[in-house]
């Protein structure tokens, strides 16, 4: 993995503009900058969430379970996991026939999940796959032919493009068979502040989580970033439902990256891509399923209507 992200760095800051991708957030330090967001009152989709799987824990356990068979309950990217908490102990609470199998590229993430949810629910069986998403579904796979129920939570969709979402659902279809569900999170289209301020929190919290990846590569690739010489500045277009993230340099400057052998020249004002967060309107998923290969069942929705988790079926 961590020639993987030399590689990147390594491309990333050649391009023009330069450019690296929101999934290098997640080290230990991002892991628990993260749950500070989630914290943040500005922070909404995390509240939303919490709602709509309080709300609607039972409703998606018929849909799971209706022919109580067992199933593998898949998440990609779980994090701490805490949200699908709501639905693993209501489901062990109904005596589910189930496995539960968080994969993370993090391996902090899925090792603490483990142990936490080894205190809460002892008798759940789980198995963390520290690998990437795709790697991780043909590996689960080669494991078991249950029904599968694959989780993709907390609008983690949004970080890509709508062409790039519709490629990755295409490919965890192609690991699904006919009939398995897929749950995904979608940050809907609304007031533009209200999306804006989720990621421009005046705690500086959102700011210290995009530039740790500097902080990152300092660490990981021996890179000597002056992390004060650079800010967080985040924007939101609600003409076509993007909020990005870049990393700017506040001055000339060379950075050098010794893992690399590679110096990286900043101009004033010059500019890190660092992360998209599509918002989406309910067309916009009903028309993304049909191009994934998906039919929806049904769109949970918060009351303020500012989140859904869409439950897809395989066709
Ligand atoms: C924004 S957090 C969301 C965590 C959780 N799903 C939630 O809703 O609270 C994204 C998580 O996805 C993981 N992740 C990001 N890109 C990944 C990838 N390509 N493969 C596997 N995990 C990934 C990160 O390590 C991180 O724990």
């Amino acid at each position: 993995m961590l020639e993987q992200f030399a590689n990147d760095v390594s491309k990333g800051l050649s391009y023009s503009p330069k450019k690296i991708s929101s999934k290098y957030f997640y080290n230990k330090e991002g892991d628990m900058i993260f749950q500070e967001i989630m914290a943040m009152n500005e922070y909404y989709p995390t509240d939303c969430e919490y709602e709509i799987l309080r709300t609607y824990n039972q409703d998606m356990l018929e849909y799971f379970y209706e022919n109580k068979k067992e199933f593998d309950f898949i998440e990609l990217g779980a994090g701490d996991g805490k949200k699908t908490k709501i639905l693993l102990k209501h489901f062990v609470d109904q005596k589910v026939n189930f496995s539960y199998y968080p994969i993370d590229i993090s391996c902090y993430a899925v090792n603490n999940l483990k142990k936490d949810i080894g205190f809460i629910l002892p008798k759940l069986k789980v198995k963390r796959i520290n690998r990437e998403y795709l790697e991780g579904l043909e590996e689960i796979n080669s494991l078991s032919k249950n029904r599968k129920v694959i989780l993709f939570l907390g609008s983690n969709i949004g970080n890509m493009t709508y062409d790039e979402g519709v490629l990755f659902l295409k490919s965890i279809s192609l690991k699904m068979k006919k009939n398995d569900f897929l749950l995904i999170g979608f940050d809907l289209q609304k007031d533009p502040l209200t999306i804006l301020n989720a990621y421009n929190d005046k705690q500086g919290i959102t700011a210290r989580f995009n530039l740790n990846l500097l902080s990152r590569i300092n660490k990981d690739l021996g890179g000597d970033f002056n992390v004060n010489q650079f800010y967080h500045y985040p924007v939101y277009d609600p003409h076509i439902g993007e909020a990005k993230s870049y990393i700017v340099s506040k001055v000339s400057q060379d950075v050098h990256v010794s893992k690399l052998d590679k110096t990286f020249h900043f101009k004033e004002g010059e500019v890190i891509y660092t992360e998209i967060s599509k918002k989406y309107s309910i067309q916009m998923i009903e028309n993304m399923s049909k191009e994934a290969g998906f039919e929806i069942k049904n769109n949970f929705i918060d009351k303020r209507q500012y989140f859904t988790n869409s439950l897809w079926i395989k066709t």
